[in-house]
């Protein structure tokens, strides 16, 4: 069962709203606000947040299927908690470095948490690993002075790695690790407790010092125009300096005069599938973001469009 209600109360759309979040916006009040980062099923957000009363919680969670359940179970609560966990948490359906570097303001959050984060235990796979020293900076610009996060790993190769990047440069924060039990009752613990696992690693980042990482704003992104364009003589060529694009495909409708083009851009912490367009118009050609996408307009997204936009001109004088 998926309770639209309650799910319209709770589920923030991210790429409808507007950048940086609002706290006021999207919560009564002025209490605490403490964010999970990688909710899953929302076990901890949820009990923390009919237990805590003075606090307002986000989940971040970017697995949509986890999102659901968070919202379900919500929805199965009785009345009156059901009430109180309304008002009072908020899910956000997206990748937390999105949510930090671009959604978060800095020095906004009381209090951040993250429960068995995926801990990548083969060499190869090391760099998809959250916690790098780079993210711990972000996640301690947008705490207040003084203020902590808590990551508990069930996997001490992760807990010692997370420790080595704290060290690599600073990330402005007091660190404290230690052994703890099984508590926080969460699919992912109860799966390490179910494989005789007891003993999980807990890491408190207390805020002593602020580090400066401000917000990343999305790009105005241009709409090119051009007075000829011959699909026939039309060349994309990859990039791979600085963000990349690479080119996927490109479909045209001669009878439309309508082409698309499908491109992949890679930048730090952000890679997206993006369309753009090449339209015909009054005006002459026109190369745009397609509508209707859920696009952040980044750097990258940018270049991608001029990318496309230069190769509609060469192809207008005769190709490459
Ligand atoms: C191992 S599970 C732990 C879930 C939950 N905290 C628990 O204890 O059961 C890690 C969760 O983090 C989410 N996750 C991983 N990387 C993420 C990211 N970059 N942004 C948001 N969520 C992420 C995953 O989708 C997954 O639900």
């Amino acid at each position: 069962m998926f309770d639209n209600e309650v799910a319209s109360q709770i589920f923030v759309p991210f790429h409808e709203y507007r950048r940086p979040m609002q706290v006021e916006r999207l919560f009564q009040g002025s209490s605490e606000l403490v964010v999970e980062v990688g909710s899953g099923q929302g076990e901890f957000l949820v009990q923390q947040a009919l237990e805590r009363p003075q606090c307002r919680y986000i989940g971040i969670e970017m697995d949509w299927g986890r999102v659901r359940k968070i919202c379900q179970r919500v929805a199965r609560l009785e009345e009156r908690e059901r009430k109180n966990a309304v008002d009072r948490i908020r899910i956000f359906h997206v990748d937390a470095w999105i949510f930090f570097e671009r959604m978060c303001a800095p020095r906004t959050l009381d209090e951040l948490v993250c429960l068995f984060p995926c801990p990548w235990p083969k060499d190869r796979h090391e760099h998809h690993r959250l916690f790098s020293n780079e993210f711990l900076r972000v996640l301690n610009s947008r705490l207040k002075e003084g203020k902590a996060l808590t990551v508990v790993t069930d996997h001490l190769p992760y807990a010692q790695w997370i420790e080595e990047q704290a060290r690599a440069a600073d990330t402005g924060f007091d660190l404290k690790l230690e052994e703890t039990g099984s508590r926080f009752d969460t699919k992912f613990e109860r799966k390490w407790r179910a494989a005789g696992q007891d003993v999980f690693y807990r890491m408190e980042f207390t805020k002593a010092r602020n580090v400066d990482m401000p917000l990343k704003e999305d790009i105005s992104l241009k709409a090119y125009y051009h007075q000829k364009f011959e699909p026939e003589r039309f060349v994309l060529t990859d990039e791979s300096a600085g963000q990349a694009v690479i080119f996927k495909d490109f479909l045209y409708d001669p009878r439309q005069k309508k082409g698309v083009v499908q491109v992949v851009v890679s930048e730090p912490h952000l890679t997206q599938h993006v369309f753009i367009g090449i339209v015909s118009t009054e005006k002459g050609w026109c190369v745009l973001k397609m509508g209707g996408q859920q696009v952040v307009p980044s750097d990258g997204v940018a270049r991608a469009i001029e990318l496309v936009s230069r190769a509609v001109e060469q192809s207008g004088r005769g190709g490459l």
